[in-house]
């Protein structure tokens, strides 16, 4: 029953014995000590931590509203992760979507403008897997309509544009500390603020209750013990636990970080760094090694700008059903992306602003093509030619 991580995030067990200890002596000081060396890593004024990336966009899109003087609309990618319409239902914003290009997973530049021109004030971007976006295109783009882009870089550990990670580019970043994330907090976000707005804004949350700290340090214990090729077919196979479903998650009101998810932060930084590191390592083996097939297509990377990698993104003209085998696919990590774009989502429609309608080809197609690849340490040197054999018969039905 071996069975692939779809992604590793480390997480060491001396970490969960001293985050556990220093929980119990020094609530406070830890989240500040966090928030410290999330302002130093991302290069960030402030540092907001909060219960969950979602959470952290939510309070993103609502200290933007405070700092422009008004609830503006805001514009997402049609295709991400859903946590993203929740944030932006959670805030309460109005929202318009603009269309993804397939091959970059950026923003489809021409649509976001039509976004703007129709009066989105705020323009979230979310790189995907950690490729970073081009970064100038959307700035430029945005910049005559004054608009605040949030950079949401929840998928972009261990990625850079430009030589500046990913999380440190917005006047407003967030980041994710969730389960699966590059870095691991085992839950937890951070809201990141530069320049004017971090000084004026009310970003205050509120405290966490005391019972999500145990719930974190039993989630931490069981990904460490299960967290394994040979164990996790275990938990992959209940289905209430839902691993690697895309579901559309309801808004939680925003809390502070738990406590034991900042220690974790800081215990697991210089691991998460090394993982990013292999994955790259791993990405670039199997980008050399990729078979010169129909029907498969890479992602293109803008010139200047290193890849975290969190999964190998890659363009499959028939999805997962052109692999001569789905379940041995799905035992070595190979997993589809998002099945629908927001537009998809009934709580988005409801909060769709009105006054824009359009077809999202680019979304649609990549929510039937695009397939990820497992990049971590796990990977073994047979796991890595098994999905090199699988990509090889590939055929596009
Ligand atoms: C692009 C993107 N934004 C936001 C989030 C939300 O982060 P979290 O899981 O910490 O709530 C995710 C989570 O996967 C994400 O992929």
């Amino acid at each position: 029953m071996r069975h692939q991580l779809p992604v590793y995030s480390p997480i060491s067990l001396r970490g969960i014995c001293s985050a556990t200890s220093e929980v119990a002596a020094r609530r406070t000081a830890v989240i500040q000590s966090a928030a410290r060396l999330l302002e130093r890593t991302y290069n960030a004024d402030r540092a907001v931590l909060c219960g969950s990336g979602t959470q952290a966009l939510r309070l993103a899109l609502r200290v933007t509203a405070q700092w422009l003087g008004s609830l503006p609309v805001a514009a997402l990618p049609v295709f991400t992760c859903y946590d993203v319409g929740t944030a932006a239902v959670g805030a309460g914003s109005p929202v318009m979507l603009y269309d993804i290009d397939p091959g970059t997973l950026g923003p489809d530049i021409a649509s976001l403008r039509q976004a703007l021109e129709s009066g989105a004030r705020v323009v979230v971007v979310s790189p995907l897997y950690g490729v970073p976006l081009d970064w100038g295109a959307v700035c430029d783009c945005v910049a005559p309509y004054a608009a605040v882009i949030i950079e949401d870089a929840a998928q972009g550990h261990g990625a850079s544009w430009q030589g500046r990670p990913l999380g440190s580019l917005g006047q407003v970043s967030v980041v994710s500390f969730g389960r699966g994330k590059g870095w691991t907090g085992m839950g937890g976000g951070a809201l990141l603020l530069r320049g004017e707005i971090a000084a004026t804004v009310d970003a205050r949350v509120a405290g966490s209750a005391f019972g999500v700290e145990l719930k974190t340090m039993v989630n931490a214990t069981a990904q460490w013990a299960l967290g394994r090729p040979s164990l996790y077919g275990l938990p992959a196979s209940i289905p209430w636990l839902g691993l690697g479903e895309t579901i559309y998650k309801k808004p939680a009101a925003v809390h502070q970080i738990a406590t034991t998810s900042a220690a974790l932060i800081m215990h697991s930084q210089a691991t998460a760094f090394a993982e990013a590191a292999a994955r790259r390592a791993r990405a670039a083996e199997l980008l050399g090694r990729l078979p010169a097939r129909p029907g498969i297509r890479t992602i293109e990377v803008p010139d200047g700008s290193v890849p975290g990698y969190l999964r190998f993104p890659l363009r499959l003209a028939g999805g997962m059903s052109g692999f001569s085998s789905r379940t041995q696919a799905q035992r070595l990590g190979i997993a589809p992306s998002y099945p629908t774009t927001l537009s998809a989502l009934e709580a988005v429609q409801q909060q769709m602003a009105a006054g824009r309608r359009n077809q999202w080809l680019g979304g649609e197609e990549l929510s039937r093509q695009l397939v990820t690849v497992p990049t971590h340490t796990r990977l073994t040197e047979a796991d890595r030619a098994g999905v090199l054999r699988l990509l090889d018969t590939y055929s596009e039905r």
